[in-house]
């Protein structure tokens, strides 16, 4: 496995494999890896010759009130996991290295962007496209693998290689969860021990519609007010709960085969998402 941290590196490395008539897979990360990533690595190592996992901590897609410090660093740790599924290549630059000081250019994808998580980060999915697009532009991959755990990073991303004509094909993984059916995500570490607890509440009211759709439930205010109602008993504080369109994040009044259920709660500070399809 080759560590780079070079933009020339990486391009040279992937154009080699290229050459060998490889073909290339890439997940995007920002480092503490867990399960749920890894699970993202193993899809594209089965899905293409060559893979490339990224890992960079991105600037831009935190809000100016968020603590980008605060969130967790293990190169070591990383390093040593992606070796042990087989990774080719990983590449970790400096903030420098992708945003010189004379930086100037953003991508965005309206409406999908400022919907949902888009409403309390306002800066968010701008960051992502543009962090993504960068990535993609010096990897160039054949696919490129995300997890669903973020739905709507992932419609976004397939908005912008749609928009753009990017030659990306970019495959979803299911969301890895704990054994109790908390989402895995590097943000669980922030949790004390009560509300790590707590949260699995989270999975449980999403499995509480998807059972009461099954037996012939469609009001959409019943769920999410049933989901808000579990949530709130157990701590969390709602951003938002929300059943929408799987495709364009609009709103349903009646949930349907294939109706997006999301959700975003603090526990304490920690924000924590998730969501399921119906
Ligand atoms: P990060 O949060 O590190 O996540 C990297 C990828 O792992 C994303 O595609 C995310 O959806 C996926 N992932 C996280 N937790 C998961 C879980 N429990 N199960 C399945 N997949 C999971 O998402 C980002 O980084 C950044 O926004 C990035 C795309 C790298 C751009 O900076």
């Amino acid at each position: 496995m080759q560590f780079v941290k070079s933009i020339k590196r990486v391009k040279r490395i992937v154009a080699a494999a290229r050459r060998q008539r490889k073909t290339v897979g890439f997940v995007p990360t920002m480092g503490a890896l867990h399960e749920g990533h890894l699970s993202l690595v193993r899809t594209a190592c089965k899905k293409s010759d060559f893979v490339v996992v990224s890992i960079f901590v991105n600037p831009t897609q935190f809000e100016p009130h968020e603590d980008l410090r605060r969130y967790p660093r293990d190169l070591t740790k990383d390093l040593a996991l992606l070796k042990n599924e087989g990774v080719d290549l990983v590449f970790a630059p400096s903030v420098r290295v992708l945003y010189p000081l004379d930086f100037k250019t953003r991508v965005t994808v309206h409406d999908l962007s400022s919907v949902l998580c888009g409403i309390t980060r306002p800066h968010h999915f701008q960051g992502v496209t543009t962090i993504v697009l960068k990535l993609f532009n010096i990897v160039q991959p054949d696919i490129a693998v995300f997890g669903k755990k973020d739905y709507q990073q992932a419609v976004i991303i397939q908005r912008m290689v749609k928009d753009l004509n990017l030659d990306t094909r970019i495959v979803l993984g299911v969301i890895v969860r704990e054994p109790d059916g908390l989402a895995m995500s590097s943000r669980n570490l922030h949790l004390s021990k009560h509300d790590r607890t707590n949260a699995v509440v989270l999975h449980q009211s999403l499995q509480w519609v998807k059972m009461a759709f099954k037996g012939g439930l469609t009001d959409t205010k019943k769920a999410l007010q049933k989901m808000r109602r579990m949530i709130h008993n157990k701590g969390g504080k709602i951003d938002y709960i929300e059943a929408v369109d799987k495709n364009t994040l609009a709103p349903v009044k009646k949930l349907r085969k294939g109706t997006l259920l999301v959700v975003a709660v603090y526990f304490s500070s920690t924000r924590l998402i998730d969501n399921t399809v119906l």
